[in-house]
């Protein structure tokens, strides 16, 4: 089965062939064959296919590529959401309401929590999405979560190191050993990648350093949490470590801002975060004029960010990270694709995978000019 996208006024590629960032063409089309991007080119030019999509002259980006979302999980905590709004400041305990809540729902419910969610992205434009466990943290919960997560994506995330559950409250080492002993060989085989939460209240450096080298030594790859409410030594042992990402990234030192700008380690900013819980923005700027790479991702969790909207995502870094449209909306795509080291998606270009998304606006420059409208028309993705 073939589609031919026809007479796109906008068309991002992100294609470093064609040129840096979003590297835009104009009257364009686009050719999918059987779920891979065949063509790409001018409109005049496009060539026949099984079925044509008039553009008339409306956007076409790349899917959302959304890098960091904690979507196994059970229940809902609006009443925090109330009480910060309030006042109150968002503390990384309230991780553990979910998890007594996630320990206690069905399979079925994890799993249909999880569906609607993606389907809900999905509606918005997210054509590739990263799901990490983190609210089992036992065993068999960690186990579950991922096995059931890697029925949905490919990108899994091991997150057993989120907090000290409870019942380890006075044995933190004992559970340090867990997540890095029967835990971590439980997960393994559904995860691709290993997370740890590395913040006061969470892990400290040296926890979360042996963390990430035991999911390294298990075959994962290393990414991280860091930098959510306060500056830590997270963000300059993720960058030594190559971690993928480093997500958050709202307190930085000059020193960790130097050290992303060097290294090959993702800055992933979360403003869903900051939105939710009355926290001061990250500073993108700082982190593009050091010459780091930045991704933003919605954090999808039922605590700290429950929006599952890159659109909203683009309008706040845009209002209030110092992004310009471009650079955020690159963010949203390429940028989740390198914090997931992916090549295959966020990009278009020929022999990369079929995610794209026709916009009801000539520009991507509407998501933030148009907070909160949907603007997403039609969604090609297999
Ligand atoms: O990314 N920071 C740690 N984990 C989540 C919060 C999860 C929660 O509050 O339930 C986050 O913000
Ligand atoms: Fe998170």
């Amino acid at each position: 089965m073939s589609t031919v996208i026809d007479r796109i006024g906008l068309l991002v590629t992100n294609d470093p062939a064609i040129g840096p960032g979003t590297a835009e063409l104009r009257n364009a089309a686009v050719l999918i064959d059987d779920g891979v991007i065949a063509w790409v080119g001018e409109a005049d030019r496009a060539p026949a296919a099984d079925e044509r999509v008039d553009a008339r002259g409306r956007c076409v980006i790349p899917g959302f590529v959304d890098s960091h979302s904690h979507l196994m999980f059970a229940g809902d905590r609006a009443d925090e959401f109330e009480y910060r709004m309030a006042g109150r400041p968002y503390s990384a305990g309230g991780i553990r309401r979910t998890v007594g809540l996630t320990r206690a729902a069905s399979d079925e419910g994890l799993r249909g929590n999880a569906v609607a969610l993606l389907a809900e992205m999905r509606r918005q434009g997210t054509t590739t999405v990263e799901i990490k466990s983190g609210y089992g943290l036992t065993v068999d919960d960690e186990a579950r979560a991922l096995r059931i997560a890697s029925e949905l994506t490919s990108e899994t995330t091991y997150l057993g190191a989120h907090v000290v559950p409870t019942e380890f409250a006075d044995d933190v080492g004992g559970y340090v050993d867990l997540v890095t002993g029967a835990m971590l060989e439980a997960a393994a085989p559904h995860a691709r990648w290993i997370d740890v939460f590395c913040e006061t209240g969470a892990f400290d450096v040296d926890q979360a350093r042996a963390i990430l080298l035991a999911g390294e030594a298990a075959g994962l790859g290393a990414r991280m949490h860091a930098g959510q409410l306060g500056e830590s030594g997270g963000v300059q042992l993720a960058v030594e470590l190559g971690a993928a990402a480093v997500d958050h990234c709202t307190f930085l030192s000059d020193a960790d801002v130097d050290a992303l700008g060097a290294g090959t380690t993702v800055a992933t900013l979360l403003p869903g975060v900051e939105f939710s819980t009355r926290q001061p923005y990250p500073d993108a700027r700082r982190l593009l004029s050091a010459g780091a790479t930045v991704a933003l991702a919605t954090d999808c969790n039922p605590g700290s960010s429950f929006t599952s909207s890159m659109a909203f995502c683009i309008a706040v870094a845009v209002r209030d990270l110092g992004m310009t449209p471009a650079e955020a909306v690159w963010a949203a795509t390429a940028g989740g694709a390198a914090a997931l080291r992916r090549d295959d998606v966020g990009v278009v270009r020929v022999g990369a995978t079929a995610q794209l998304v026709l916009l009801e606006a000539p520009s991507y420059v509407h998501f933030a000019y148009r907070p909160g409208v949907p603007l997403v028309s039609r969604v090609f993705a297999s």
